[in-house]
């Protein structure tokens, strides 16, 4: 079975093909970072607005560079939400009118569970892993024994990890989004300079909280020591607070769990100094640590394209009424 998918929850618009026997055929992300740079964060209204504008030349790129058409592709998976209303009907409607015109099922996907299910579109793992989803959105701690078969254990109660960093790094004057400056300045920085708190909640707790903080960092950057401090100082050790919360909480949940492997996914995945941590962490409670390589964790249609061929060949399908939902389906 050939599945397109196509991606438009947020930022990024992609589409993919994805094959049975062939694998990933195409995969194109178009980033509309430098539309919603100038204003520090993702302009909803303007989000859609270059959706629109991107849709359709990415889908005919994705299904030149797999050298399909109508009569190749089997199916189209879509990601139904979570995200933003606008951003995700842009997608959604053009995936709804190409099945209907090409007379081939739609599937919605939700763009949460596709990310955990990214790593298979390179070397894969076996079932159960417990799966550390961290993007600018969200961040969440997954159960993952199959698909269909997606138990959440807990997520952030305020502000995403990916989030944190991004108001770090426009309150050190970084740009948007700023965490891989954090994590660029992060590297010639001493970690144990500055003591930012780390919420750990109650102790077996799957649940995230970075708003504090942020705050903490605030009132820092406005004493006489930050003034005196050095940036790389401030980065390194604001970088350890999240890491070390993430690295901590994934091994927790994975051992209380009785689950010996923990997959990485989403854009905050690409920081280098939680790579190494996790791994670390990992290594030493004796849990197999999967890094997807970037491309995978950040947006994409491909992990689209892979969840929707999974559930289409096993004959799900969505039918006309297939609608956008804004908010995660899933909680405890
Ligand atoms: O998954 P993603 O591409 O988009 C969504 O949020 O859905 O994630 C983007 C987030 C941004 O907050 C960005 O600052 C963060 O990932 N990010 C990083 C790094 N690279 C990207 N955060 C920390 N270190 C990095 N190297
Ligand atoms: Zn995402």
């Amino acid at each position: 079975m050939r599945v397109l998918g196509i991606e438009s929850s947020c930022d990024d618009t992609a589409a993919a093909v994805y094959d049975s026997g062939a694998g990933l055929l195409s995969s194109i992300v178009v980033s509309q970072v430098s539309v919603h740079e100038a204003y520090g964060g993702v302009v909803p209204e303007l989000a859609s607005r270059e959706h629109i504008r991107s849709i359709v030349p990415v889908v005919e790129q994705a299904l030149a560079e797999a050298s399909s058409g109508k009569d190749d592709i089997d199916g189209v998976a879509v990601t139904a939400g979570p995200g933003l209303i606008g951003s995700l009907l842009v997608g959604l409607c053009f995936a709804k009118s190409l099945a209907f015109a090409w007379e081939k099922p739609v599937l919605g996907v939700d763009h949460l569970e596709a990310h955990l299910f990214a790593i298979f579109l390179e070397r894969g793992t076996g079932f159960p892993y417990v799966a550390l989803l961290v993007s600018g959105g969200h961040t969440s701690l997954f159960r993952v024994d199959g698909v269909d078969a997606v138990t959440f254990l807990g997520g952030t109660r305020d502000d995403a990890a990916g989030e944190a960093f991004d108001k770090a790094a426009k309150q050190l004057g970084l740009g948007y989004p700023g965490g891989a400056a954090i994590d660029r300045l992060a590297r010639q920085g001493d970690r144990a300079r500055f003591s930012f708190p780390r919420a750990w909640l109650s102790p077996d707790s799957a649940d995230f909280s970075f708003s504090g903080l942020k705050t903490s960092l605030r009132n820092f950057l406005a004493s006489a020591e930050a003034r005196a401090a050095r940036v790389e100082d401030i980065a390194a050790s604001f970088q350890e607070a999240i890491v070390d919360v993430l690295a901590a909480k994934a091994v927790a949940a994975a051992r209380r769990e009785g689950i010996s492997r923990i997959v990485l996914a989403g854009g905050v995945a690409a920081n280098s100094r939680l790579r190494e941590r996790i791994e670390e962490d990992g290594k030493a409670s004796g849990a197999e640590v999967h890094l997807p390589p970037l491309a995978l964790c950040t947006d994409n249609a491909a992990m689209v394209a892979f969840l929707g061929e999974r559930k289409l060949s096993a004959g799900r399908s969505s039918g006309p009424d297939l609608n956008a939902y804004a908010a995660s389906r899933f909680s405890r």
